[in-house]
């Protein structure tokens, strides 16, 4: 079908130097419904994609279709529906109309633009973002970091961390004022790995919020944790620090503000949400990450058909587990949230427990919240779990 297209316009396809595109002047006699159609470049999951706006009187319906497919889509619109096409790359605009007879060529103009056109902005699916951290400004740890080039272009393949690290940036910067102003913050990355969102989270406080802050990141991995050092002493950054150690065993010299743990493993988010109950932290940021405790544990019959599937029980396990840290978060006087970290095709860990420290307990919540976990419990056959037996260890639970 390729070969229904221009040549021109079906390089331009293929070597997505397209920047936008018109399909009108209905073929006579055409039953479609359409109207119009119009296409530009988008980008999904880190690929080139095309978007399909396709006109009828009344309404307009997307499509967003891979590279082949659109081609023969638009070969298909052009030969049924369609006689005249206009295109734009960045070098020149020209329009097209199909031959009238077998045997005849396209009639084809094509017209120089004077000055080239800007790059476009507008790949990202749904039009650009207004990132913290924007694509096309050069940030030295993105770079440092294997995220982005010098001049600030992000690699494709890393454009779902590059989401990841803005996500996070807009999800911290919501919770600023909930953070003593008349000091340094003292923060906290539990089971921090590579730590592309500790050093994002130091560049958010220290280059754009202006607020000084005293940021450890913690991991268990003594070849990760010298890595990070290395970058940190590279890139300068002041009040970044990194260690090895366990969340559990870690202990601060100084109460925390902002306790962040993410995709730690299992029980560690666990292990993590106790230290920032003993410190009273002001907010607790957690993405809970392979969540094994509780899954093998629920009991309950009429639950059954849900629960002899694996998958299905591993799931719920991962949801009861995690609305169980929100109640007990609650319990200790935190308003907490269950707020999606990243779009689900990207990862299915994406849930972040998002907790910000109550000024005051209402009267009889503790009571109630302790009063709703133990139901919670018992409706699905749970034991007492690693959070409560660590809290009660710590002498903090009621
Ligand atoms: C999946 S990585 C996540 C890294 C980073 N937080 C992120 O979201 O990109 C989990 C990290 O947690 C660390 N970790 C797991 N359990 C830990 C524990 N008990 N104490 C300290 N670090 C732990 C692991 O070594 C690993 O580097």
């Amino acid at each position: 079908m390729i070969a229904d297209l221009p040549e021109p316009l079906a390089d331009a396809l293929r070597e997505r130097t397209l920047r936008r595109l018109t399909l009108s002047e209905r073929r006579p006699g055409t039953t479609s419904p359409l109207v119009k159609v119009q296409v530009r470049p988008i980008e999904l999951q880190g690929e080139t994609a095309w978007q399909f706006t396709l006109h009828e009187p009344q309404k307009a319906l997307h499509e967003n279709l891979a590279p082949a497919p659109a081609l023969r889509r638009l070969a298909q619109l052009l030969h049924d529906t369609f006689r005249q096409v206009h295109w734009s790359t960045g070098s020149e605009d020209s329009s097209a109309r199909p031959p009238r007879q077998p045997g005849q060529t396209w009639q084809l103009h094509r017209t120089p633009r004077r000055s080239p056109a800007p790059p476009t902005a507008e790949t990202a699916h749904n039009r650009p973002k207004n990132y913290l951290l924007p694509e096309g400004v050069p940030c030295p740890f993105l770079h440092e970091m294997g995220v982005m080039n010098p001049q600030g272009q992000v690699h494709r393949p890393m454009m779902a961390k590059f989401r990841q690290i803005n996500r996070f940036l807009e999800l911290v910067r919501d919770v600023l004022r909930e953070l003593p102003a008349d000091r340094p913050l003292r923060v906290i990355d539990f089971g921090c790995g590579k730590s592309y969102l500790t050093f994002a989270l130091h560049h958010l406080l220290t280059h754009i919020e202006n607020r000084p802050a005293q940021i450890t990141g913690l991991d268990l991995k003594p070849d990760v944790i010298a890595h990070c050092q290395g970058v940190a002493q590279r890139l300068h950054c002041a009040g970044l620090d990194f260690q090895v150690g366990s969340i559990a065993g870690f202990t601060a010299t100084e109460p925390v503000d902002l306790v962040v743990s993410l995709h730690a493993c299992d029980t560690a988010t666990d292990d993590a949400l106790v230290q920032a109950l003993r410190w009273e932290a002001r907010v607790i940021l957690a993405v809970p990450c392979c969540q094994h405790e509780l899954a093998p544990q629920l009991t309950n019959p009429a639950l059954e058909p849900l629960l002899r599937h694996g998958l299905a029980r591993e799931r719920l396990g991962t949801l009861v587990t995690d609305a169980l840290r929100a109640l007990v978060l609650e319990r200790e006087g935190y308003t907490t949230q269950m707020v999606e970290f990243i779009d689900l095709e990207h990862t299915p860990k994406n849930v972040l427990l998002r907790a910000v420290r109550r000024p005051r307990q209402p009267p009889d919540l503790t009571a109630t919240r302790h009063r709703e976990l133990l139901a919670y419990r018992e409706c699905l056959g749970l034991p007492e779990t690693h959070l409560e037996r660590r809290l009660a260890e710590t002498g903090l639970a009621p």
